[in-house]
């Protein structure tokens, strides 16, 4: 009887709706070829690092109908990158070391002919590590904060827009009704598309994002062109990276060996600004967080998740190793783990969502 290939699937980094759906994508599409098998890591790649390993066989019974269900069925974290991984040390203290090659021996050795890593710009760069050290791996990539530049767009983040936009929709009729200024602010990291998207598609006045960044006085002056009589209300949209002109975003140190520093609470220093700048009127503030991270993802993300699961096994099958899948200008294609990682994807201050968002008499503070 013929041996069997083994597959290895693993999501990394902060989880996203629509992982699920790639992972029984890959699944379903692996299964209709008879001689594969597929393994799922738990928590990344330290599912093969933990003695004994935490490797589980995706059956269809573990697969199905996942697809609807946020989070991921592997687990994942930001703590494990093999090519800078936190070994805690005999004194308690903890040491960065470098475990890309043993990490390859140790997948080799467990007999699996390709791995399926899906994760953002710090997995693609670990999954790119890997492949020169001669893993045999195929990237997919996601994101809500959509900051990927090789492609058009990532899953999960039209699932934190729509979260973001129900939530402004709420705030909206609650401002209105006090006569204050909301201020919610949204996640994204360097990129201000979930800002963006969700400040067009609720309405807000005012959109403060980290590629454009305001001038305090600027905003005061709307605010109060809103209100007449002391009567009237604004909605404002910040991203967690947003800063102004002569300022710095506030960013409290991450974690050792977790793959970013930790952004959050911008809303809380606007609020204090826009009152030292001349607010008088009330302000509120909403920190969504990780509620846009969560639930069932929306069916756009379900759809293109399911496309990246059935191309990234169909990579694996050609073998064709190195590449991440990739939407681009409505193909599902792939490009190679160093184009996916050379630049950010972030929102042009020129461009035509900015320009759009203007007309619509939207401010950014510039
Ligand atoms: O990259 C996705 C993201 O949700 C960012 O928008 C946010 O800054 C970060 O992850 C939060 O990370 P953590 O889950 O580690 O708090």
């Amino acid at each position: 009887m013929e041996k069997k290939k083994k597959l290895l699937i693993l999501t990394g980094g902060g989880d996203c709706p629509g992982l699920n759906a790639v992972i029984r994508a890959a699944c379903k599409r692996a299964r209709k070829e008879k001689n594969w098998e597929v393994y799922g890591s738990i928590e990344a790649f330290n599912g093969v690092f933990s003695e004994p390993t935490e490797l589980v066989k995706l059956t269809r019974k573990r697969t199905a109908g996942i697809h609807v269900r946020g989070g991921t069925i592997l687990k994942t974290t930001n703590k494990g990158n093999p090519t800078n991984f936190p070994m805690p040390q005999p004194d308690g203290s903890i040491k960065m070391i470098d475990r890309t090659e043993e990490l390859v021996k140790r997948i080799k050795s467990l007999g699996f002919d390709a791995v399926i890593n899906i994760g953002g710009d710090g997995s693609q760069r670990i999954s790119e590590a890997l492949y020169k050290k001669g893993l045999s791996v195929v990237g997919v990539p996601k994101t809500i904060d959509n900051d990927l530049s090789a492609t058009d767009m990532t899953f999960g983040f039209q699932t934190a827009v729509q979260i973001a936009t129900d939530s402004f929709d709420k705030l909206v009729t609650t401002a209105e009704s006090h006569d204050r200024v909301m201020i919610m602010e949204v996640m994204g990291r360097d990129a201000g598309w979930i800002a963006l998207h969700t400040a067009i598609a609720g309405g807000a006045e005012i959109c403060l994002i980290p590629e454009i960044p305001y001038d305090i006085n600027k905003l005061v002056k709307k605010i109060n062109s809103r209100y007449v009589n002391g009567q009237g209300f604004v909605n404002i949209v910040i991203a967690e990276g947003a800063k102004p002109k002569d300022g710095t975003i506030t960013s409290s140190v991450g974690e050792k060996g977790s793959e970013h520093v930790r952004l959050g609470g911008v809303a809380y220093q606007l609020s204090q600004q826009l009152k030292k700048a001349g607010c008088t009127a009330e302000i509120r503030e909403t920190v969504l967080g990780h509620v846009q991270r969560g639930g069932s993802p929306t069916a756009f993300d379900r759809v293109l998740a399911s496309l990246f699961g059935v191309k990234a096994f169909e990579l694996v099958l050609e073998g064709n190793f190195g590449r991440m899948v990739a939407l681009k200008n409505n193909q599902i294609t792939s490009v190679t783990l160093e184009e996916a990682t050379r630049e950010y994807n972030i929102v042009s201050k020129g461009g035509p969502l900015v320009k759009a968002a203007k007309g619509l008499g939207i401010i950014f503070g510039d």
